[in-house]
């Protein structure tokens, strides 16, 4: 996408130096546009785990760039093809890039992918294998993107119909935008195909607390495409939905069972409820990556992140001169709860935009999509099973 007229991805491997990940620095948003390099496994996993870089999509790339990073230490140039260890090292770092975040699929995905894949090509090979591997998962997610833009863009186009030309009032929940993915993202690039084509928009932005992707993120995005936004209390949807001032929601998703229950930013589920109960269509947009085939039931198997309290106890923002500060918005003795993610059951979601079209949310919806999805559990250093090795964004377009 496009900061200040350059095309941009999230992340990408530095021109002069493929040894270094360059990504764009989202805890320094909306303020400065920042890029900033990760150097090593240790450098990823940090980004990860302090939200340098989120949104599910991006993650998974980032860990898969990170795996690139440990075939480099692992087996380091000139270091003969099969140095001691190297599966040890390898397996090492994909579980420290795994603990990084539970929540989004992506991730354990990237690393499963490409650890399989590594540790099966011979030693001579292995550093510039890694880095196609990484750069196949990366460029894969940009075109899952991009095809979930074009159906759900068909859906927008339907009610824009409907509408005679009036705009579409899409709410939207946290960052699920191209900041959150390589390029074009899930929930925002149906937003951004129907807007290039031409079809009147308006997104109603939620702030997302406690850490404001919304605000910071979603609403950054939006002006810098020129696509027509609000930014809303993240209570507020509900009071806009019992007066027709939402046309659809559109969320992005972190984890979605193969029943199509669907783990998103915390206060996603109450959003379905209320769209749900005032009649509002709710779609989640994700790519096939953020499937997890081998859970069923959301609320009782995905893993919830509860982060730091002090996310929930404090708040960054701009001051008039411009600095920017921290301040603490509760009493000092209050403890706080922050549990990052909560779970929305199949039943209120109205459909999945996934890469090869729009399914039901249901195990048979899902299989008729992704009939090569399975239940086995992937393992460490295992065999993938070939479902999940088919190349991303490829065929099978509906
Ligand atoms: O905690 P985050 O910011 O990594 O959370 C992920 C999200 O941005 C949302 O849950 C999003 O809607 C799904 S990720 C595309």
């Amino acid at each position: 996408m496009n900061v200040e007229g350059r095309r941009y991805r999230t992340i990408w491997l530095k021109e002069e130096n493929p040894a270094v990940v360059q990504i764009i620095n989202q805890l320094a948003l909306p303020h400065r546009f920042e890029i900033i390099d990760l150097c090593s496994v240790e450098d990823v996993r940090r980004a990860i785990k302090d939200m340098y870089l989120r949104g599910a999509g991006l993650i998974g790339a980032a860990a898969a760039f990170g795996m690139y990073l440990a075939v480099l230490e692992a087996a380091p140039e000139g270091g003969g093809g099969d140095p001691a260890g190297f599966g040890e090292a390898l397996q090492r770092a994909a579980a420290l890039l795994k603990n990084t975040r539970p929540t989004a699929s992506n991730l354990a995905w990237a690393v499963d992918r490409m650890l399989a894949l590594v540790l099966r090509i011979p030693g001579g090979e292995r550093r510039e294998r890694a880095r196609l591997a990484a750069q196949e998962i990366a460029d894969g997610d940009a075109e899952c993107c991009r095809c979930i833009g074009l159906h759900g863009a068909e859906l927008i186009r339907a009610i824009a119909e409907k509408k005679r030309g009036e705009p579409v009032n899409i709410l939207t929940h946290c960052n699920a935008g191209w900041l959150a993915f390589v390029d074009y993202g899930s929930a925002l690039s149906p937003v951004y195909a129907a807007f290039d084509r031409g079809i009147k928009v308006h997104v109603w932005v939620d702030e997302t607390r406690p850490r404001n992707q919304g605000a910071s993120l979603t609403a950054w995005e939006l002006a810098r495409h020129g696509v027509s936004h609000d930014l809303i209390a993240d209570n507020a949807g509900g009071h806009l939905m019992q007066h027709g001032m939402v046309d659809l929601v559109i969320t992005g998703a972190d984890r979605v069972t193969r029943r199509g229950d669907a783990a998103n930013k915390i206060g996603t589920y109450l959003k379905a409820l209320a769209a749900k109960e005032n009649g509002v269509p709710f779609y989640t947009a994700l790519p096939s990556s953020t499937f997890d085939f081998t859970l069923c039931d959301g609320l009782g198997e995905i893993p919830i992140e509860e982060r730091d309290p002090s996310e929930l106890r404090f708040i960054s923002g701009k001051t008039a001169e411009g600095r920017i500060e921290t301040v603490q918005i509760c009493p000092d003795e209050s403890p706080a709860r922050n549990w990052g993610f909560d779970v929305t059951p199949a039943r209120y979601i109205t459909g999945l935009i996934c890469e090869r079209g729009i399914c039901e949310a249901s195990e048979a919806g899902i299989r008729g999509l992704y009939p090569e999805g399975n239940l086995a559990p992937l393992g460490l250093g295992g065999a993938v099973p070939e479902g999940n090795l088919a190349p991303l964004g490829l065929g099978g377009i509906h």
